[in-house]
């Protein structure tokens, strides 16, 4: 039967991101630097709203694009915060996570043969989908540009058949976050062409370098932007599976359809959590970002010293050492380090070819936990350097 399946099903693969993860769980005394999910527990008013809500019933499917409440305090979170306007009732959807919704947006916009421009080292769950929908991935090299995108390049790669292209700032998995300055460069560029722009903004509130800064501030790109937002690294609500879409409204009529025939809607009670997170938990991410910056400085620290130099993060929770001068491939030296130092990494290959030549380490664990990992990551280095 198996070869009955979607050709493209077959060929997409388990990102690389879980496969050390799984492996370090044999390991009794092994020290986990994969995971992208914060330490912390949800906010204690946030998961007494889900409580509330099951316990009062609110259990039944929602609206599909959401409940109205919910999308109400969307809107009022990012036009107090960043001062843009959506309309609740046709510009937002809430979805399963910003999974969800990069999956329904991407399949109510591509076609077979269109082309995907994804800068890279990227997130790893924009090409299956791309590929799933028949289109094609073109990537963007940022790797010799600390990480962002050069306009100029940007702009060759543009084709009649190019329909989106995907963002992702603050980035998963390097860390860095863009200026506004060099935000208008690349907005002078797309503006000039008929091409989608999927902006995952993820980790906006993990910004540790002055205002995040958001593609959706430029209202040239109203008509052309996908805004993806949600709760899972904000208020570390991984497992409660909500995110939510901004976007135009002739477009997000026919984002809705794909969304309902997926999932129908977003989990209800997590939706009644998700409005006290957008409404009275908006200092949460601030003092959770206390703590990401003290990790922060003491793993760059460390890693200075052992010769493992990175740029040094402004965002997210993820710093992305270049290990290029070990002479190893990034698998090879995750894969040594796992076995004699049980510490597990994700190696930038996963994160397309142009990750190659570097690691991802998780900076979300506790510090006792990142002390233990770097002091082994040291030793590594001392051994292989001898
Ligand atoms: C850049 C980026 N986008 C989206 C996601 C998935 O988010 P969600 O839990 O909302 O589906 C992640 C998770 O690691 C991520 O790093």
């Amino acid at each position: 039967m198996l070869d009955m399946i979607n050709k493209r099903a077959q060929e997409i693969e388990i990102t690389g991101i879980r496969v050390f993860a799984n492996q370090v769980e044999q390991y009794a005394d092994g020290v986990n630097l994969t995971i992208g999910q914060p330490d912390f527990p949800t906010p204690e008013r946030v998961k007494q709203a889900g409580i509330k809500a099951i316990e009062n019933n609110l259990t039944g499917y929602s609206h599909s694009a959401g409940i109205l409440e919910l999308r109400q305090s969307v809107a009022r979170f990012f036009e107090d915060k960043y001062n843009f306007s959506y309309n609740p009732e046709t510009e937002i959807i809430i979805t399963s996570g910003v999974s969800e919704a990069i999956d329904s947006v991407l399949r109510t916009i591509l076609s077979e043969g269109d082309e995907v421009i994804l800068p890279a080292p990227i997130f790893s769950a924009y090409e299956p989908i791309v590929h799933l929908c028949g289109a094609k991935v073109v990537y963007l090299d940022t790797s010799d540009t600390d990480f962002i995108p050069d306009p100029n390049r940007l702009n060759d790669l543009i084709t009649d058949k190019t329909k989106a292209i995907i963002f992702n700032y603050p980035t998963n998995p390097t860390g860095v976050t863009i200026s506004n300055e060099k935000m208008k460069q690349l907005v002078d560029v797309l503006k000039k062409h008929d091409i989608f722009i999927l902006s995952d903004e993820i980790y906006s509130e993990n910004s540790y370098a002055g205002k995040h800064q958001s593609f959706a501030q430029f209202p040239e790109l109203k008509n052309q932007l996908f805004l993806l937002h949600g709760l899972s690294k904000s208020h570390s609500m991984t497992g409660w599976r909500i995110g939510y879409v901004l976007g135009p409204e002739d477009i997000m009529e026919h984002v809705v359809k794909v969304h309902l025939y997926n999932c129908i809607c977003a989990s209800v009670p997590g939706q009644y959590a998700a409005i006290e997170a957008l409404t009275n938990s908006l200092e949460t991410p601030n003092e959770m970002n206390k703590a990401y910056i003290e990790r922060r400085d003491y793993v760059y620290d460390r890693l200075n010293k052992m010769g493992l130099h990175a740029v040094k993060p402004t965002g997210a929770f993820y710093i992305f050492p270049s290990i290029k001068d070990t002479g190893l491939t990034s698998f090879e030296f995750a894969t040594k380090l796992l076995e004699e130092e049980h510490v597990a990494v994700v190696p930038g290959d996963a994160f397309t070819t142009y990750g190659e030549g570097f690691i991802r380490i998780s900076y979300a664990g506790s510090i006792q936990l990142l002390k233990e990992g770097m002091n082994r990551l040291e030793r590594f280095m001392n051994k292989l350097t001898k």
